[in-house]
């Protein structure tokens, strides 16, 4: 079962954190779609959406680490299918891997019909965040992750191959940003 993370914090070697199982920190929440979110053809907004993951992927985040956590990168997002004027918008959340003191969060987002019930899933969305020492203000350890289901395991492989784009595209933001300030 993998399991990932060390609690090392400056010169202290702290005890291994404990894992947690993905269904301990998934997440939920749901609102209305009232007119402010809309534009003119009755559709959320994809900002208001923008929004919503990141408040959704955060409850995951915080509720795993036990920690404050800071957005660190959001990966692309493709709206699939718009979320009407009065219809539900439904956003789940939860960990598919723990790197060491950074985890990708999944968020998946879906438009329910109030009358009919019927669900469609309209978005979905990776977020990193990093745990951050309350005192210290840097970057701490994360608890390691414990999946169990087939869907979680899936999910970890998948979110190391979007951990490598990211952190090579950090790279490459680095290098052109040292290019800017010669
Ligand atoms: C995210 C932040 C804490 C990283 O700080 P840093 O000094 O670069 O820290 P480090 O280089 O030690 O990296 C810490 C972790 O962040 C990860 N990380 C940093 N930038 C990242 C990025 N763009 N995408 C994915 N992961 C990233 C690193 O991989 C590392 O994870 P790991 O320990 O699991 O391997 C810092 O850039 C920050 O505070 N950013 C602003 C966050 C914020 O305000 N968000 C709100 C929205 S603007």
């Amino acid at each position: 079962m993998p399991r990932m993370g060390k609690g090392v914090v400056g010169n202290f070697r702290e005890e291994p954190l404990k894992g947690k199982p993905v269904s301990a920190s998934a997440s939920e929440m749901a609102e209305v779609v009232l007119p402010a979110q809309t534009n003119a053809l009755g559709k959320l907004l994809g900002g208001h959406v923008m929004h919503l993951v990141d408040i959704v992927a955060a409850m995951a985040a915080s509720r795993h680490a036990n920690s404050y956590m800071v957005t660190a990168s959001v990966d692309y997002i493709d709206f699939r299918n718009p979320v009407s004027l009065g219809e539900i918008v439904l956003l789940k959340s939860h960990v598919n891997r723990v790197f060491h003191t950074s985890l990708e969060i999944g968020v998946d987002v879906y438009s329910e019909d109030i009358l009919t019930g019927a669900r469609k899933h309209t978005t979905s969305a990776f977020v990193t965040f990093v745990a951050i020492d309350e005192h210290t203000r840097k970057p701490k350890p994360v608890p390691p992750l414990i999946v169990k289901t087939a869907e979680e395991k899936r999910r970890w492989k998948a979110a190391a191959k979007r951990r490598d784009i990211r952190l090579a595209h950090r790279l490459n933001e680095k290098r052109d940003g040292a290019h800017k300030e010669r």
